[in-house]
């Protein structure tokens, strides 16, 4: 960069690319690229690049999970830089944890679909979707809750949006920062995503049930912490049933609305898996139903998933696809299926 001034290289490179990608990109790199240095080549063609711009983290956990650290990917992904969630897995000297580079393979499907032209086949269509897990409290510092980082509703939500819908995103408990451009409404409790889910319902096109529900709560919750008494038993917690938020949209459905519904399942094998799929979406009435096995620590909290979409229609439950891949290749799968049953628009 500084032998050959005259023939500007950062530059050069920036414009010849197609899409940057930086892997592995240290904890240093990251700083470095969320406060605009350009004091080398790398930082220097990140600094002029205008295409899509991808970074594969790669660092010791303690590293990643650092507060500078989590706040520059929060920079990098407010403009629009691609910062992928690091592996789970080895790492260098022998100890594991979040922070490993992931595979080749998997680098180059982000590549691939990176590269992917957009098509907006969503222009103009409304689109809501429920996101992350509710939390049901028991008095004012404890709670129910369920399981669910947010990442594969959020995914759906970002996708739509590229894909040019317009987006609402009802949010219970997440753990990944929500995506750009999107609108958002905060719920915590299963009744209130009910309210809300059923109030946006009225003006989408389309409504996605991400977030996983809490069936039941504690009948009441006390006004002040439940406190222990020595050598007393505690006592027992009641539950009452939550409202089915999905079958109750489902039974509100207007002519044209696309309903999806998600069922996170816990199987020894794929027929058993698609099976508790079918009767799922058979019972809830939903058009398209996601089914992932959540067995293991597969699939919450990873960037990965391994998803089955089945549709509802009148000879019984099709399996329409089977797709192992980012979130966000789950997400381009869901909605290709939700954009084939959108009613064509008039005029
Ligand atoms: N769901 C909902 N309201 C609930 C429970 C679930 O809207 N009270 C939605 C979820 O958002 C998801 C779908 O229903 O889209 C399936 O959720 P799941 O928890 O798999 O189904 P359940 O009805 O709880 O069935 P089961 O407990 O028998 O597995």
């Amino acid at each position: 960069m500084w032998d050959d001034v005259a023939s500007v290289p950062h530059v050069g490179l920036a414009r010849w690319a197609d899409l940057i990608i930086v892997a592995p990109a240290t904890a240093d790199l990251l700083a470095r690229a969320a406060i605009g240095r350009a004091d080398d080549l790398l930082a220097a063609t990140l600094l002029t690049a205008t295409c899509p711009v991808l970074l594969a983290p790669a660092m010791h956990t303690e590293m990643w999970e650092h507060p500078a650290t989590r706040a520059n990917v929060e920079t990098l992904r407010s403009r629009g830089v691609q910062v992928i969630e690091p592996a789970i897995g080895r790492l260098t000297g022998g100890d594991s944890g979040p922070g490993r580079l992931p595979e080749p393979t998997e680098l180059m499907r982000l590549v691939e679909a990176s590269l992917q032209p957009t098509v907006r086949d969503l222009e103009g269509r409304t689109l809501v979707v429920s996101v992350g897990g509710t939390r049901e409290p028991l008095d004012p510092v404890r709670y129910l809750g369920n399981r669910s980082s947010g990442r594969q509703g959020f995914a759906v939500a970002e996708r739509a949006h590229t894909r040019g819908a317009r987006v609402t995103v009802v949010r219970a408990h997440v753990e990944v920062p929500t995506p750009v451009g999107l609108q958002v409404i905060d719920v915590e409790t299963a009744e209130q995503l009910h309210r809300v889910m059923l109030a946006e319902q009225a003006g989408a096109d389309v409504v996605v049930m991400a977030a996983a529900v809490a069936d039941f709560r504690p009948e009441s919750s006390a006004a002040t912490k439940i406190k222990k008494v020595d050598d007393q038993e505690p006592d027992p917690v009641i539950l009452v049933r939550n409202p089915d938020v999905l079958m109750d949209l489902v039974r509100d459905r207007r002519d044209g609305q696309v309903i999806v519904g998600f069922a996170a399942e816990t199987s020894a094998s794929t027929d058993d898996l698609l099976a508790l799929g079918r009767a799922k979406i058979t019972r809830k009435g939903c058009d398209l139903l996601v089914v992932n096995d959540v067995a293991g620590e597969r699939v919450f909290g990873q960037p990965v998933n391994d998803a089955y979409v089945l549709s509802r229609s009148e000879d019984g439950p099709t399996l329409l696809a089977h797709v192992s891949g980012s979130k966000v290749e789950v997400a381009d799968t869901i909605l290709d299926e939700i954009a084939k049953r959108l009613p064509a628009r008039s005029g």
